[in-house]
């Protein structure tokens, strides 16, 4: 099977979602920054619907990739040189279960964030009674995804890298 491009013994999905978490950051940052200081609504939804759009087929290559070519992260770790001891495999799916609960509710959040938004704001979008719902939704979904980048680029670092 072969490695990643990061230089790791990974796969090619797995460092194409590694660098999507890292680009994601900022990403959002820039969405937010247009919102708040700029008042570029319109430039706000586009950014947040592609993010979405990428989100979503990164994702799904990557679980493709992972469960039904690779046959899981375990048969991944295994390409490393120099092998993990017992008390570092443990450590790692554990750190894998932190990473998933922000994983799986990022995507529910953010295409419920992305839906309600698309439907309750105006065309060409401005703030309006919809507003305090979207903020509150929007900065958890925010919190939620750079927590599932953080937690993500951890595993990645003690599983392949270390
Ligand atoms: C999951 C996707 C989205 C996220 C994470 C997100 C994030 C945010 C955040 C954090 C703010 C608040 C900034 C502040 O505290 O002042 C905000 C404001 C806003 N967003 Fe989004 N947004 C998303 C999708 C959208 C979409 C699709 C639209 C339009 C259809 C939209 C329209 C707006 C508007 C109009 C405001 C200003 C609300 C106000 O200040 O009254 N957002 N967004």
């Amino acid at each position: 099977m072969s490695d990643g491009f990061l230089g790791f013994k990974t796969s090619f999905m797995l460092d194409a979602v590694v660098v999507s978490l890292v680009l994601i950051v900022p990403a959002i940052l820039y969405s937010i920054y247009v919102v708040k200081f700029t008042f570029n609504y319109s430039l706000h939804r586009n950014l947040q619907v592609s993010l979405g759009v990428v989100l979503f087929l990164a994702v799904t290559a990557f679980e493709v990739d992972m469960q039904w070519i690779q046959g899981g992260w375990e048969n991944v770790v295994q390409k490393r040189d120099v092998p993990l001891t017992d008390e570092q495999f443990q450590f790692v799916r554990k750190l894998l279960w932190v990473h998933l609960v922000f994983a799986i509710t990022t995507p529910v959040l953010w295409g419920i964030t992305l839906v309600l938004a698309l439907k309750r704001f105006s065309n060409p979008p401005f703030p309006g009674p919809h507003s305090p719902l979207h903020r509150r939704l929007a900065w958890i979904s925010t919190i939620d995804i750079v927590l599932t980048s953080i937690t993500g680029l951890t595993f990645y670092y003690m599983a392949f890298i270390r």
